[in-house]
C-alpha cells in the first residue's frame, strides 16, 4: 500500500493492511494503531543533547549543535570532513560482497518493497532495504485483526501476506535494478524446498543484492516446529539455500529460544554470510471483552522499543561465538540505540517498527552516525563496534571486534 505524501514526516499516514499509523482525520475509525505508544517510538528530540553528548543535528547535511537549541548549517570545512567519514560496510565479503554505503538498513515487513516510501523518504540514502517477506506462492496473510499496540511496541500477525516470488521479481526487480541502495529480499517458506526454490528464482535477478532468510516459520515436514528454534533445521535450511545461490545470504535469528548461540553457530557453519538478530518475540493480546485472544491468528510478534534489551543481549551473546557480521534489529529509535548495538558487536542495524511513526528515521540515523564520528574524531564508524564485548584474547568474536581499539 502506498503511503500518502504529507507536508511533514509527522503528518504521514501509513497503512499496512488494517494497521494505520500517523495522523488521520477520522480518529474514530482507527483500528489498532501504534500511535498510542508514540512516546515509546517517537524519535528523540532532535535539538536536545543527551547527557554527556552535545547533539549533532544533521537534517540532510550536518549541523553541529553545541547545546544551542537552533540548527546551524555546517561550515564548508565541517561538511568536507563529514563527507570523508567512511560509513561503508560489506556484509558478505566471501560471496562477491554486499556493500552498503552506511550501516542503517530498514527491517523486513516495515518498509514494504521500498517503492511505497519513494515520495516521503529519499530511499537511496538508506544503507539497505530488507523487503517484505516473500514466499514461493502468493499468500493472503492471517485473518484480522493483525496488529495491536502494546506498551513500548506492537504485536503483529500479518502472516507473510505477499504476491509470491515471481510477482515480486516481475514488479519490483526492474525498479530495484535502477537503485543504488541494495535491496535484500526477505525469504520465508514452509519447507526447505520452498526456501531453495525461492532462492533459485532470485539468483541472478538484477536488482536483488542478497537474501535474508526468515527462518521463524513453521517447518511443515517437522510437525510445524519453527526452523529458527531447531538447530539442525536452521543448519539444514541455511546449507540448502547456500548451495542454491551465490547471492549474499543473511539468516535471521528468532529470540524465542532458550539459548540462541548453538543455532547461530550452526548457521555460520552452514555458510551464511551474516546473521540478523532478532525477529519478533512471540506474544499474545486479549480481546477487550476477554472472551478470546485479540489477534485473528491468536499469537503475534512483539516488536519496538520493548524488545531492545532482548535484542542487545542476543547480539552480545552471538557476537562472542561467531565471526561473520551481525546485523542488529530490535527497537531502534535513536542514535543511542544504534551505538548500543554497535558496542555489543553488530556491524549494522535495521530499523523496523519505529519507521511507522517516523519514515525518515533510517536516513536521519545515518546522518547522525556520521556526525557522531566527526565529533569523536573518527574517520570511520568501525572503532565503535564491539567496545562493550568482554575482551577475551583469542575468543571468537563478531567481525566488528577486530576493529576494537
Ligand atoms: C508489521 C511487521 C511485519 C514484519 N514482517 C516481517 C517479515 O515479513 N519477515 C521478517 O523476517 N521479519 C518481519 N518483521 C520483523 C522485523 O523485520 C523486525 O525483525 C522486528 O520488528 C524487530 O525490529 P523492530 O523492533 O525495530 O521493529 C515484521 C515486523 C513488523 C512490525
Amino acid at each position: 500500500m502506498t503511503p500518502k505524501k504529507a507536508k511533514s514526516p509527522k503528518q504521514v499516514l501509513i497503512r499496512f493492511g488494517d494497521m494505520r499509523v500517523g495522523k488521520d482525520s477520522d480518529r474514530s475509525k482507527r483500528t489498532p494503531t501504534v500511535r498510542k505508544v508514540k512516546g515509546a517510538i517517537m524519535p528523540v528530540d532532535r535539538f536536545k543533547a543527551p547527557a554527556g553528548r552535545p547533539r549533532v543535528e544533521t537534517g540532510g547535511s550536518a549541523v553541529a549543535d553545541l547545546g544551542v537549541p537552533t540548527a546551524v548549517r555546517p561550515t564548508l570545512a565541517e561538511q568536507a570532513a563529514l563527507d570523508k567519514i567512511d560509513l561503508s560496510v560489506d556484509l558478505a565479503p566471501e560471496h562477491g560482497g554486499l556493500l552498503l554505503a552506511n550501516p542503517i538498513l530498514v527491517a523486513s515487513g516495515t518498509f514494504g518493497y521500498g517503492v511505497e516510501y519513494g515520495e516521503v523518504v529519499d530511499v537511496q540514502r538508506i544503507g539497505g532495504i530488507c523487503c517484505k517477506g516473500t514466499t514461493l506462492k502468493p499468500r493472503a496473510g492471517n485473518p484480522p485483526p493483525r496488529v495491536t499496540e502494546t506498551p513500548g511496541g506492537m504485536l503483529n500477525s500479518i502472516g507473510l501476506q505477499n504476491p509470491g516470488v515471481d510477482a515480486v521479481i516481475d514488479k519490483y526487480g526492474p525498479i530495484w535494478r535502477g537503485w543504488k541502495v541494495p535491496v535484500i529480499v526477505n525469504v520465508a517458506g514452509e519447507s526447505i524446498d520452498d526456501y531453495v526454490e525461492v532462492a533459485r528464482r532470485l539468483d541472478g535477478v538484477p536488482g536483488v543484492a542478497g537474501i535474508e532468510l526468515n527462518i521463524s516459520c513453521p517447518n511443515v515436514g517437522k510437525g510445524g516446529l519453527q526452523f529458527a528454534i531447531d538447530r539442525d533445521a536452521a543448519r539444514a535450511v541455511t546449507a540448502a539455500v547456500r548451495r542454491a545461490t551465490d547471492l549474499p545470504l543473511l539468516v535471521k535469528l528468532s529470540p524465542n529460544v532458550a539459548d540462541v548461540r548453538p543455532i547461530a553457530k550452526a548457521i555460520e557453519e552452514a555458510g551464511a554470510d551474516a546473521i540478523c538478530a532478532i525477529n519478533t518475540l512471540s506474544g499474545l493480546a486479549v480481546s477487550p471483552d476477554r472472551t478470546r485472544a485479540f489477534l485473528g491468528n491468536t499469537y503475534g510478534g512483539l516488536s519496538g522499543p520493548a524488545i531492545k534489551p532482548v535484542a542487545l543481549r542476543i547480539v552480545y551473546e552471538v557476537a562472542q561465538v561467531v565471526s561473520i557480521p551481525i546485523v542488529a534489529i530490535g527497537g531502534v529509535t535513536s542514535l543511542d540505540d544504534v551505538l548500543d548495538f554497535l558496542a555489543c558487536g553488530a556491524v549494522a542495524v535495521q530499523v523496523g517498527t519505529a519507521i511507522f511513526a517516523d519514515p525518515e528515521l533510517p536516513v536521519r540515523l545515518g546522518d547522525e552516525l556520521r556526525a557522531e564520528c566527526l565529533r569523536r574524531g573518527l574517520a570511520s564508524y568501525k572503532p565503535l563496534i564491539g567496545t562493550a564485548l568482554p575482551k577475551r584474547t583469542g575468543a571468537p568474536s563478531a567481525k566488528g571486534a577486530e576493529y576494537r581499539p
